[in-house]
């Protein structure tokens, strides 16, 4: 008599609804499920004379999607497999990496392949395994030096090169080279930052920071100084400005005096054909 689905546990009340037809389909809808709704389920009605039971159970059997990453820790150029498993057979399984859907379940590991994954079981994709982590280990890449001091360099004026890099462990030492217009290649210091205090002219040339971890080293790509002497190159500039600004000033001058001159001169000769006309 009374269709409705009943429980006695609440923990059901808001995760279950009945979808049967009333007629000869009882089926039963249950949602969220955890761990302690495995196991016997049957089908009951009771009218006001009596009741009856299913003879058959069907047994529930509540699974965790399980993720893992193998190996866990990887060096680039290394291959990773992964594997989505529960305690039952499982159709389709898909990946994501932070969110994002992975292609493949096994690759080469890069550096930027590093992460959290979670799988999940296609078209349910809310249902999603606990995330494991990938961890990948790589040499330095991506070394660049910043310059604290953009343009030229004046004789006696301080400068500063940061090197920095991506690398996996971080990088654990830096060396810095200066080559000069020739192939000569000269070792100018360590560390992160090479402080130059105090440029001159020799200072001048191509510099190169090589990041090192236990795994290898990369070099940035070369960086110009130049170094300029003082008074020569302001005095250059200054001239030069000053040219310039004379120049601007005069010209309208020299235009309005040519202007007038050659006025004059056609008016001149306007005259003259007159004359003749
Ligand atoms: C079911 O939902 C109702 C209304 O949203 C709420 O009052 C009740 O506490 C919930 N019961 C359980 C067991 O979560
Ligand atoms: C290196 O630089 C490229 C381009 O900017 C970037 O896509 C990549 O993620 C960087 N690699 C690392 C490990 O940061
Ligand atoms: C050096 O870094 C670049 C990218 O910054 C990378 O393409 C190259 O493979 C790296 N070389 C080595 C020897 O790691
Ligand atoms: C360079 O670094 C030193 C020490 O970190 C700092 O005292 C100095 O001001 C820096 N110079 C420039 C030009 O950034
Ligand atoms: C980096 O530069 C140094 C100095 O020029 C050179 O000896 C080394 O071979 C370079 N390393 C790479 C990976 O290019």
């Amino acid at each position: 008599r009374d269709h409705r689905w009943s429980s006695d546990i609440p923990s059901y009340q808001n995760r279950s609804e009945y979808l049967g037809d009333l007629q000869h389909n009882c089926s039963l809808e249950i949602q969220d499920l955890q761990d302690d709704d495995a196991g016997y389920y049957y089908f009951r009605f009771d009218t006001d004379k009596y009741g009856r039971r299913s003879k058959e159970s069907v047994y529930l059997t509540v699974t965790e999607l399980k993720a893992r990453v193998n190996p866990k820790r990887v060096r680039a150029g290394d291959t990773v497999t992964l594997e989505c498993g529960a305690s039952c057979p499982l159709s389709t399984t898909v990946w994501f990496k932070d969110g994002h859907p992975v292609s493949k379940p096994n690759f080469t590991a890069q550096a930027e392949d590093a992460g959290n994954y979670f799988c999940a079981v296609e078209g349910q994709e809310s249902v999603q395994s606990d995330p494991v982590t990938l961890d990948v280990q790589y040499s330095p890449l991506n070394v660049s030096v910043e310059v604290s001091h953009a343009g030229l360099l004046t004789v006696g004026s301080s400068v500063n090169l940061t090197c920095s890099s991506a690398a996996n462990p971080a990088a654990d030492s830096y060396t810095w080279y200066r080559s000069t217009g020739s192939s000569s290649v000269l070792q100018v210091g360590s560390g992160q930052v090479l402080c130059l205090p105090s440029v001159d002219l020799s200072h001048s040339g191509l510099y190169i920071c090589q990041s090192r971890n236990r795994l290898g080293e990369n070099n940035s790509t070369q960086v110009l100084l130049t170094v300029t002497e003082t008074d020569i190159y302001r005095l250059i500039l200054l001239v030069g400005i000053g040219v310039k600004v004379v120049f601007l000033l005069l010209l309208p001058l020299f235009i309005i005096q040519a202007w007038r001159r050659w006025r004059n001169s056609t008016a001149d000769t306007e005259s003259h054909d007159y004359e003749n006309v």
